[in-house]
């Protein structure tokens, strides 16, 4: 996740520059940049990698005092347009090189704004969202920076926390937030701008929270703020009394709960720019070559790994739902091996939160010496699995540094849900009419996740009663069955719990041997036509002495009768239903970790991503 700073003051503005970014690293970047405004006019840095990178560049000009000014803004990014590079990283600049910007966030309308930039002579040097909004920026310019930033926001859609400095408006810093978190540091004769709260902390812990489509201007003794449309705002000062620490964690005590919380966020920023509000909604994945072509295929084939495997599996699913295509699920590990059969205008779908899994990276070699299209889910831009892949879909969920898989498996769900829409249409076995309400379905799928995460303490509840059971089973049928081996898998990595997972209908072929009474078994009940089902297997595992929970719909007394305990989810459509019910299960598997004394976000034996063999 990108981070940004600023610092306008009296002090050297690189060390603190510098010193901000070192703060934010945690947050996962892939390279760094500095602007800083001295007598020689606007001298802008970055560098690919570390900040050692960007260090080491500017070490030279340090020491002879080249780099020198009170005034500058410094920014790591985490690549979302464009790969990791010196030239896409920030500060980006306009044409003149006079106006500099940082930006956490996404312009959506991005690619209709350089086009009409280039229209009236700009060019462009990146291939970033963000450089529209510097040349924007000096379009509007006209002897004021505050009113032509005001000019440009009218232009920009998205998520955007922005820091900008100009040559021509040397005495302060403007800083802009919507949707993307931004904080201004109030301290003695200096002051700051950060997208998190630990960069500020060695200044100041006077801060001011900027809110969605307000403006901070900051000068050296003094921060004025502003709405969009320039009314003067006063504002609160709040005092930050947590450590650091805490805060790069965003006040969670786990980057695993932090990223569980964050999948609100995360799905709406996968699912938003992929769709075309206009007119009726539809959507658009022109960014992996979708078009009649597609029409052509016959199979797909879904390979991943671990968590990744289980949203292919979910995959297979919503594909035959929608799409009416064959497709298969394979796990890359096992399929590397094989001798498989490939047909001619297979499309082969990879799925990988890292991008750099061993085995999901030799299946994915091996699909594309048969000639077959091969399209990439991924969370890393540039990654050895978008570098290699013939097109990409990326899952805007931010760095995922838990070695637990929790936000990237919920929107890998999404990607996949929009391509087997989009494929549905295209075979013509979803219609245009039915296309809209499964559009809304999954625009309300964020806030429905955060129902659920408002419920968490019921979880947190039961977990503090539960965490030690010998043996926790998950069954479920279908989809259902595809989460509780995402679940299982959530339970057994963290807690280090025996945990497995079945589907409910092998139940009495063979696994409830296993039952006792020191089992607790989830059922995951989520498909109306298939409740009986689990009732009937419910109350099997419950005549063995099992514990037994139901994760079911809001609404739902099927179970009331049968279950010890209930946790229920928002309605959605069966298909995406797996985005919703995987999360009291990633609750859970937390909360028991946790329970045991360990800590989930480093568990045993295990990497976040497996390189090797
Ligand atoms: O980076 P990838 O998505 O390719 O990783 C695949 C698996 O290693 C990963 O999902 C793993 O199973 C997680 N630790 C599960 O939480």
């Amino acid at each position: 996740m990108c981070g940004i700073v600023g610092y306008i003051g009296d002090e050297e503005a690189v060390p603190v520059l510098l010193k901000g970014l070192k703060k934010l690293e945690y947050r996962g970047y892939d390279s760094a940049g500095i602007a800083v405004l001295g007598k020689s006019g606007l001298l802008v840095r970055k560098s690919q990698g570390p900040l050692k990178s960007l260090e080491k560049l500017i070490g030279d000009e340090t020491a002879r005092g080249a780099l020198k000014g009170t005034m500058g803004i410094g920014h790591t990014r985490w690549a979302t347009h464009g790969e990791p590079s010196d030239i896409n990283s920030h500060p980006h600049t306009d044409v003149s090189g006079k106006i500099a910007v940082v930006h956490n966030g996404i312009i959506e309308n991005h690619a209709k704004l350089k086009a009409w930039l280039v229209a009236h002579g700009v060019s462009f040097r990146s291939e970033t969202d963000t450089e529209v909004a510097a040349h924007l920026i000096d379009f509007h310019y006209n002897g004021d920076l505050l009113q032509a930033v005001q000019e440009a926001l009218k232009r920009l859609e998205g998520s955007y926390a922005l820091g900008i400095i100009s040559e021509s408006d040397p005495d302060r810093i403007i800083a802009v937030r919507k949707e993307s978190p931004l904080v201004i540091g109030a301290g003695k004769g200096e002051n700051l701008i950060a997208s998190d709260v630990p960069a500020l902390l060695e200044y100041t812990r006077d801060v001011y929270y900027l809110e969605d489509e307000e403006i901070a201007v900051l000068y050296r003794d003094q921060v004025e703020f502003y709405s969009r449309e320039g009314q003067k705002l006063s504002k609160e000062i709040s005092h930050v009394d947590w450590d650091a620490g805490a805060a790069e964690k965003g006040g969670y005590e786990h980057f695993m709960l932090k990223e569980i919380h964050e999948q609100p966020k995360a799905l709406t920023d996968t699912l938003r720019a992929r769709i075309k509000t206009y007119g009726a909604k539809t959507i658009n994945l022109e960014e992996i070559g979708f078009d009649a072509s597609w029409a052509e295929a016959n199979r797909v084939v879904i390979a991943a790994c671990g968590t990744a495997w289980h949203a292919a599996m979910i995959g297979k699913y919503i594909f035959e739902h929608f799409a009416r295509i064959p497709t298969d699920a394979e796990i890359a590990s096992e399929y590397r091996y094989r001798n498989p059969i490939y047909h001619p205008r297979d499309i082969f779908i990879i799925i990988s939160q890292s991008g750099e899994t061993a085995d999901t990276l030799a299946a994915m070699r091996m699909a594309k010496k048969s000639g077959a299209r091969i399209i990439a889910i991924t969370n890393v831009v540039g990654s050895t699995l978008a570098r290699e892949a013939d097109l990409v879909m990326y899952t805007w969920a931010g760095p995922e540094i838990a070695v637990a898989s929790t936000k990237a498996f919920t929107t890998q769900l999404m990607c996949l849900s929009l391509i087997a829409l989009q494929f549905g249409l295209l075979r013509k076995t979803t219609t245009e009419a039915a296309l809209s309400g499964y559009i809304d379905a999954l625009e309300q799928l964020s806030d429905q996740a955060r129902k659920i995460l408002d419920g968490k303490e019921n979880i947190q509840r039961f977990a503090s009663l539960q965490f030690n059971k010998a043996k926790v089973f998950f069954m479920g049928r279908l989809f259902d069955y595809a989460v509780s081996l995402e679940s299982a898998l959530k339970l057994k990595e963290i807690s280090y719990t025996h945990s497995e997972a079945f589907a409910a209908g092998e139940l009495k072929h063979g696994p409830i041997a296993l039952v006792d009474t020191s089992t607790l078994v989830v059922a995951i009940c989520t498909q109306c036509a298939l409740f009986d089902k689990m009732d009937s297997n419910i109350k099997e595992v419950k005549a063995r002495g099992a514990a037994t929970v139901v994760i079911t719909y809001d609404g739902v007394d099927y179970f009331d009768k049968t279950a010890d305990e209930i946790f229920r989810i928002p309605r959605t459509l069966d298909s995406l239903t797996p985005i919703l019910s995987v999360i009291p299960c990633q609750l859970y598997a937390y909360y028991c970790a946790v329970q045991r004394g360990l800590d989930p976000d480093k568990p045993r034996n295990l990497a976040k991503s497996v390189t090797v063999e």
